[in-house]
């Protein structure tokens, strides 16, 4: 009897050692040591050759390369929760099916929503640089020195309430952050009781009435630029948007004049429009100690990064094993 051919898998980063030393026994593991980002001929010519691309945020799986693609590819198993950076349905014409790796990102991008909060409102950025970039300077406590916003009592609205949003929400909830949502269908009516959450199907009202906008929703041709000109300017001049999503769902020029302009009082992305491009005029405002900026830290813990892995390799598994694997993406969602 001859040994099962293992499938070629294709890694365009390098992912936890735990994760590659499973995939090596697992599989033809073509790994990326150096973790150099791939080139979009790298890209091709992997597409040609693997049986399975697992690709993450970083790479742009479009179209152009899908329909490149060889016999051979027949899973893109994505190392992330987010698929936009995936042409989901040319994959499926191609007859390609893609999954990701949801659920266990949930509560570590929920906990940096919140430290963002924290970070911009009790400005503990631009307070621990008093510290290590002019030492000497600080002369002791002071009652009207560094003073931020208070977090209790505040009112939070969350675009979006999926896993992560109904996270960041219990979250919020015990510090004394009323919940307000906008969301394309209300959540249960027990999710709603346990949060004391309010509804708004009028993104628009919710924006006006809120102290705290925190982005939750996934990057979608309907979710492109929700954050308009538009709507930034329903906004309250004391509130503040907090956004662990995607960068396009906000017009971050738009963004930038309404900060610029003192219309909103301030802003936590740890996503950008063009990234890993960050606008220098929102690195200035950052100087400025008006934003904070991450460098798309949400998930960012090793426990994510491990789990993440291992949802990879149980993708690949069960669909190498002849069966739909558990986090397929469909098109469309
Ligand atoms: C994802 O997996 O979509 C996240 O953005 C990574 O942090």
């Amino acid at each position: 009897m001859t040994a099962k051919k293992k499938p070629k898998v294709y890694l365009t980063r390098k992912l936890p050692d735990a994760v590659e030393t499973r995939m090596r026994e697992l599989f033809d593991a073509d790994l990326n040591v150096d973790d150099v980002p791939r080139s979009r001929e790298e890209l091709l010519a992997a597409v040609q050759s693997a049986d399975v691309l697992v690709p993450t945020v970083t790479d742009r799986i479009d179209e152009g390369l899908i329909e490149a693609a060889g016999p051979g590819l027949k899973l893109i198993a994505c190392f992330s929760n987010g698929t936009d950076h995936i042409d989901v349905e040319a994959a499926a014409r191609k007859g390609i099916t893609v999954t990701n790796t949801p659920n266990v990102l949930t509560e570590d991008t929920a906990d940096m929503t919140i430290a963002m909060i924290l970070a911009l409102q009790r400005r503990l950025v631009e307070g621990a640089r008093v510290l290590t970039d002019r030492p000497g300077e600080w002369a002791g406590w002071s009652p009207t020195w560094m003073l931020g916003r208070r977090i209790w009592g505040k009112r939070i609205g969350i675009i979006g309430m999926g896993r992560i949003g109904t996270a960041v929400a219990r979250r919020a909830k015990a510090f004394g952050i009323s919940i307000h949502y906008h969301n394309r269908k209300r959540v249960s009516p027990a999710t709603e009781d346990e949060l004391e959450a309010t509804y708004w199907d009028s993104l628009d009202q919710m924006l006006a009435r809120v102290d705290i906008v925190s982005v939750n929703c996934p990057s979608t041709p309907a979710t492109f630029h929700l954050l308009s000109a538009r709507r930034l300017a329903l906004m309250q001049p004391t509130s503040v948007i907090i956004n662990t999503a995607r960068g396009d769902v906000i017009d971050e020029a738009a963004l930038i004049k309404c900060l610029r302009e003192g219309k909103i009082a301030g802003a936590a992305l740890d996503v950008f429009e063009n990234e890993p491009a960050v606008n220098p005029k929102l690195v200035r405002l950052a100087n400025e100690n008006k934003v904070v900026l991450l460098p798309h830290m949400g998930s960012a813990t090793i426990e994510g990064r491990i789990d993440m892995g291992d949802k990879v390799i149980i993708n690949i598994r069960t669909f190498f094993d002849g069966h739909r694997p558990p986090n397929r993406v469909l098109p469309g969602r």
